[in-house]
């Protein structure tokens, strides 16, 4: 007799393959990007600097920064073939789906040659980095009955997707809060959907190709799309009073409560506090009792669930009603995470190429034992 193998359902515990990218120091909880604390990188650094680590290894010295963002700003329009299909799409359909078809779209206009080389991918993701934002903002417009504002590259990446969203750049400490998510959302290990790009890049496909699957995986409310769900909930439940008496409910329901839980962070999310921290501006500065009413209930939620489960919420709790009061549609939270996590995404495929390993695991068979084929009635 054979026993059986030990399965490792989602696979929990499962230490895939190595990488420099990113870690999660579990001592002191804390995220870092190629060694450097991410709550220094969100005070200290804006989010092209951290991009340029992600993918070099390195921040850039000041000279390299002008240049990478003179090359960013240079890549943000996008031609009228793009923009004539992407508007086409029916506006019944998510914003993720317009942008899984857009990463689509590029790869498929792409005229150059992909050679797996280190050089060709940083160029394909800094055009991905520079484009997606346009087409987000192009489609929150769209569904808003308005007509796209073309990019500024007078304007800092934060700063011009504001201004290609809403005609106008709000204030700093805003544009800060927006910045500071970016910088926390970039990179997280072999999360979902940076596990889905790096098995299709070890086929040896393309970079387009990974992304769109990468796309696909975030939208999931278990994974991105818990950022969305989590303002849905905020407005289902709609007074802070309603607050426990809901989550009882919903408890007892076996329902998943979007925002909290998370598969490595067993004490809370290491990048909560700092965006908790940013969200928290945002609701003194706004001074409406609409906006108090919403943050009361958000607190109010996250202090029942630790109560009755124990359980931290993720950064996908405080981002969503961050996002929210920055004045972006709720359909459209998953795709900015999109916008920033596409950084990661790229790092990771440029690794896993420089190190390929085909990733094919294996399964225990638990069907029907083998049987004869009947002859046919
Ligand atoms: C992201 O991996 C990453 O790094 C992801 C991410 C990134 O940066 O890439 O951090 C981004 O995806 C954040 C997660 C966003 N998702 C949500 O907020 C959706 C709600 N959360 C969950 O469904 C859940 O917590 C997961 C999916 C995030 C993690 O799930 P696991 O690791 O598979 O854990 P589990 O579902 O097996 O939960 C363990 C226990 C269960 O209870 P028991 O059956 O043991 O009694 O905790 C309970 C769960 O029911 N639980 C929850 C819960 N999260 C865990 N119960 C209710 N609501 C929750 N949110």
């Amino acid at each position: 007799t054979t026993t059986a193998p030990e399965v490792h359902r989602g696979l929990a515990g499962v230490v895939a393959d190595t990488t420099r990218i990113s870690t999660v120091i579990q001592e002191t909880n804390s995220l870092t990007y190629r060694g450097y604390p991410v709550q220094d990188l969100a005070a200290r650094r804006s989010f092209e600097e951290v991009a340029h680590l992600l993918w070099y290894g390195e921040l850039p010295d000041p000279a390299r920064l002008r240049d990478f963002r003179a090359r960013e700003r240079a890549l943000r329009p996008l031609d009228r073939t793009t923009s004539e299909l992407l508007a086409r799409l029916p506006e019944t359909c998510h914003p993720m789906d317009v942008l899984r078809t857009a990463v689509s779209l590029f790869g498929a206009e792409d005229p150059t040659e992909d050679d797996g080389s280190p050089a060709a991918h940083r160029a394909k993701s800094l055009t991905l980095l520079a484009r997606l934002p346009t087409v987000v903002a192009a489609d929150q417009r769209r569904r808003r009955g308005l007509a796209p504002i073309p990019p500024d590259p007078g304007l800092g990446y934060a700063e011009n997707f504001f201004h290609m969203c809403f005609g106008s750049v709000p204030d700093p400490e805003t544009v800060r809060c927006f910045e500071i998510s970016l910088v926390l959302y970039a990179e997280h290990s072999f999360n979902a959907s940076t596990f889905t790009a790096r098995v299709v890049t070890s086929t040896l496909s393309d970079l387009y190709s990974a992304v769109t699957a990468a796309v696909g995986a975030l939208k999931g409310p278990l994974h991105g799309g818990a950022n969305e769900a989590v303002m849905h909930m905020l407005d289902e439940i709609g007074d802070p009073g309603r607050a426990e008496e809901w989550l009882d409910g919903a408890l007892a329901a076996k329902r998943k409560i979007m925002g909290f839980g998370h598969r490595v962070y067993r004490h809370g999310d290491s990048r909560v506090p700092i965006m908790q921290d940013a969200l928290d501006r945002l609701v003194a500065r706004a001074a409406d009792p609409g906006v108090t009413r919403k943050a009361t209930l958000h607190a109010a939620l996250r202090e029942a669930m630790l109560n009755r489960k124990g359980i931290h919420p993720n950064l996908d709790y405080p981002a969503g009603l961050a996002y929210h009061l920055m004045g972006f549609d709720t359909p459209a939270f998953t795709p900015l995470f999109v916008m920033s996590r596409i950084t990661g995404w790229t790092a990771h495929i440029t690794e896993q190429l420089a190190h390929n390993a085909l990733i094919r695991p294996l399964a225990s068979y638990d069907g029907p034992r083998q049987r004869p084929v009947p002859a046919p009635e």
